[in-house]
């Protein structure tokens, strides 16, 4: 057996001790926000404005969106079928998957791998797009069900821009946007799965951390269904297709 022993780069603890990549999490407390604390666990650094801001759009932009997604309802039925609240969210979170939330993993991986070839994003698109339907594959990052525009993503693109990030990634994707309805003769929108791949590839980070940045987000409107499932709900209730009535707070300004 080796005695090698094993070694992290992420957090260093100790006996009253607590350093994540090098700082004082007492330190990161005081100074960092969520967002950029995720930031730094997850790149080894801290982020400048421009990435504490988008990161932080990243991850409220999939906090939550209603009662229908499939993640939503795992981790209801769960908690409907008399489970604790940690299987709850642990269901939810299982079905994140490549066509729910983990979109964003394969729009990373194929925009990264495609954004490195040589020529315009419009040519790249084009050629992508055309393979994609060759091959009869879906564009993962692109349609949704209810929107026809997704709010998120314009709104991550703004962010993106105004702090300089508009980059080969951002422009490829919404290159695939017009190559898909021009080929395809369908209005298939960039969702917030495909604008948060563009985004994450243009900060640099590894499309295999995709659905993580989706799971992070979505942690706490999990956390909110199951516990209004426990508290609101009868057990082993009928969960599904029929549409539900919303009786929250109405539209108010921020
Ligand atoms: C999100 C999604 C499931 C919504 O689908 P929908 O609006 O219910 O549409 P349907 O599944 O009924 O598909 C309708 C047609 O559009 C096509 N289509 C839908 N999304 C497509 C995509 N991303 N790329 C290429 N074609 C697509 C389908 O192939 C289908 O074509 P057909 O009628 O010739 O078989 C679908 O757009 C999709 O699979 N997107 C990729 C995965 C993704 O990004 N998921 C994250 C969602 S936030």
């Amino acid at each position: 057996m080796s005695d090698e022993k094993w070694k992290t780069a992420i957090t260093d603890i100790g006996p009253g001790k607590i350093r994540v990549r090098g700082y004082n999490i007492t330190d990161i407390m005081e100074n960092l926000s969520y967002a950029e604390a995720v930031y730094l666990i997850l790149k080894g650094e801290r982020p400048g404005k421009a990435e504490a801001e988008l990161m932080n759009a990243i991850l409220v932009s999939s906090i939550d969106h209603g009662a229908s997604p499939p993640s939503v309802l795992g981790a209801r039925t769960v908690m409907s079928g008399g489970n604790s609240l940690n299987a709850a969210i642990a269901g939810g979170v299982l079905v994140i998957g490549d066509t729910h939330g983990g979109a964003i993993e394969q729009a990373a991986k194929i925009m990264q791998e495609w954004a490195q070839k040589d020529g315009d994003v419009v040519a790249i698109a084009n050629d992508l797009v055309d393979w994609m339907k060759e091959h009869k594959k879906r564009m993962p990052g692109f349609g949704h069900r209810l929107h026809k525009v997704d709010p998120r993503t314009g709104k991550l693109f703004e962010i993106a821009e105004r702090h300089g990030y508009g980059g080969r990634h951002i422009g490829l994707c919404r290159a695939i946007e017009t190559a898909l309805s021009e080929k395809t003769g369908r209005t298939l929108p960039i969702n917030v799965d495909g604008a948060i791949a563009a985004v994450i590839s243009d900060m640099g980070f590894d499309w295999r951390l995709g659905k993580g940045f989706f799971i992070i987000s979505r942690l706490p409107g999990l956390l909110a269904h199951t516990y209004e499932e426990m508290t609101r709900e009868r057990p082993m209730r009928t969960l599904g297709p029929p549409p539900y009535d919303y009786d929250g707070p109405e539209e108010r300004e921020m």
